[in-house]
């Protein structure tokens, strides 16, 4: 999809629809809506009168201006009540008005963009956010389907500005929206493919392709390397497998002392190893590489936005399947930092490769860190499908990325991190097990995990319930999400904001 900003009249640019909006309650409407109203003769008004038209959030009524004006129809989107809204609406607002449009065969639309109006959003971030629910919105995956689609495809969506000197400022906002939702597509692509099709090595060179387009440095540890730097908690994980494992690195050198670390979990298939899990479900499992994909997609975007700080992401790959040479309940292995686990289920693999990851992170001294990882069962319990949760060893930190995720539109829930529940990970003979139980499930995983974090700062993000999504939402289709790409890009650009 082409997109463009021109400064003009939405009534006189030709468009086979042409998108504006109403507020919930307003009668008479104003700025581009009561203009293209007038060019219509009171239409839309007309409608609003009649009770066609409320203004209700996400509502889209399609008029049929015959010759009257230039675009062939107009499309009145409801953006709900004036004091509720947020510049998330906006992107769903979008996605549903060009979804309803795709279906019905349009292929260039124009629009205005929501919120810089009357509801007083900054033009920039209201034209990024529009940008960002169109692409995320349209986003379908249709890769392993041979049958041709049944609806359309928008090619052109041109955001039509009446106010020449906001120009710059949305087209500003749609670069930056189309890197963020771009990436968050190439995540959810990623999320997508099957097991079969998305491996480990599968992983590590789509990092290397998107390290080769946008400039980024690229480099893989194999099991050799592993095994070199004592990366027993990874190995452990990957010996049930034939595939053989990856630690990606990929870095962006923004200038400066230092670099953030992202580090995602890449389990291409989860099966649960020895600790078998049930076959109900099972399918979802081939998504366990969420947070791997996340980070990478998030380095993408950081290597075309090339803001001014350093950054490493790091994505530890591997299968976790059962086998004769696969890691056993009961067994012991050591961690790269030279902590031994006690391996109470081999399901709970997602701890183990990160162990391995924050280890090689502190090596590299990146800080700070936050990882994302779709972990636990119980954090998908705890927080329903609406809000990853977030852990940490550092208030400060946390708070921001919960910021960060606010401007994406990506709810975060920061849990408890108490002492106590560091007792429920005790082994009678390793330094610690890999399991807490069920009760606690995803804060005694975060407990895990900070034993491997250590002192440098640190976040954890479970995204277990957030990454993969069974219903349709405002601007989610079904399956992987691609959460936490905005919000780690976010974070990143946050940073580098404040070191001026
Ligand atoms: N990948 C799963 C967690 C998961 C479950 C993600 C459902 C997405 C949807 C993880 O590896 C896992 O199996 N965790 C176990 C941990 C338990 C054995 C301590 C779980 O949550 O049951
Ligand atoms: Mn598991
Ligand atoms: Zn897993």
């Amino acid at each position: 999809m082409e997109i463009k900003v021109v400064s003009g009249d939405i009534t006189t640019i030709p468009a086979q629809a042409a998108i504006v909006n109403l507020f919930e309650g307003v009668e008479q409407p104003s700025g581009a809506t009561g203009a293209v109203d007038q060019a219509l003769d009171g239409a839309i008004s007309r409608l609003i009168a009649e009770g066609e038209i409320k203004g209700k959030l996400n509502e889209v009524t399609i008029i049929h201006t015959l010759g009257r004006i230039a675009p062939a129809r107009v499309v009145v989107v409801g953006l709900g009540k004036q004091e509720d809204f947020t510049l998330d609406k906006i992107r769903g607002v979008a996605a549903g008005a060009l979804r309803r449009l795709r279906r019905i065969g349009v292929e260039r639309v124009t629009t205005i963009t929501h919120g810089a109006g009357i509801a007083g959003l900054e033009p920039e971030k209201a034209a990024q956010a529009l940008v960002e629910g169109s692409i995320l919105g349209l986003y379908e995956f249709r890769k392993h389907v041979t049958k041709e689609p049944e609806s359309g495809e928008i090619k052109e969506l041109i955001i039509v500005e009446r106010d020449e000197s906001k120009i710059p400022a949305l087209e500003r906002g749609c670069v930056v929206g189309r890197v963020m939702a771009e990436a968050t597509n190439l995540a959810r692509d990623m999320i997508n493919e099957p097991g079969n099709a998305m491996t480990p090595t599968d992983m590590a060179e789509m990092a290397r392709k998107v390290a080769a387009e946008w400039g980024l440095e690229y480099e893989v540890l194999d099991r050799e390397q592993m095994q070199e730097l004592g990366m027993g908690a990874l190995l452990g994980v990957a010996q049930g497998s034939r595939q053989p494992p990856k630690l990606i690195r990929l870095a962006h050198k923004g200038g400066g002392e230092g670099a953030l670390g992202i580090l995602g979990k890449g389990i291409t298939f989860d099966s649960g190893g020895i600790s078998i899990k049930p076959a109900q479900g099972m399918p979802e499992m081939k998504g366990d590489m969420a947070g791997g994909a996340a980070v990478i997609a998030a380095m993408r975007a950081l290597g075309e936005l090339k803001p001014l700080i350093n950054v490493t992401g790091l994505v530890p790959a591997t299968e976790n399947l059962p086998d004769g040479a696969a890691l056993k309940p009961g067994d012991i292995i050591k961690a790269m930092n030279g902590k031994t686990i006690e391996i109470e289920s081999t399901d709970a693999e997602g701890r183990l490769i990160l162990a391995d990851a924050l280890g090689y992170a502190r090596k590299l001294a990146l800080s700070p860190l936050v990882d994302v990882a779709t972990l636990t069962g119980a954090c998908a319990v705890a927080l329903g499908p609406v809000c990853t949760g977030a852990f940490a060893n550092n208030q400060e930190l946390v708070d921001k990325v919960i910021v960060a995720g606010e401007e994406a539109g990506e709810k975060i829930w920061q849990m408890p991190m108490y002492e106590e529940y560091k007792e429920l990970n005790k082994s009678d003979c390793a330094d610690i097990k890999n399991s807490g139980g069920r009760n606690g499930g995803a804060i005694t995983a975060a407990q895990f995990l900070a034993e491997f974090s250590e002192d440098t700062p640190w976040v954890h993000l479970d995204i277990a319930s957030t990454s993969f999504s069974e219903k349709e939402g405002a601007y989610t289709p079904k399956g992987g999400t691609g959460v936490m790409v905005r919000t780690l890009v976010n974070l990143a650009l946050a940073l580098s904001r404040e070191r001026g």
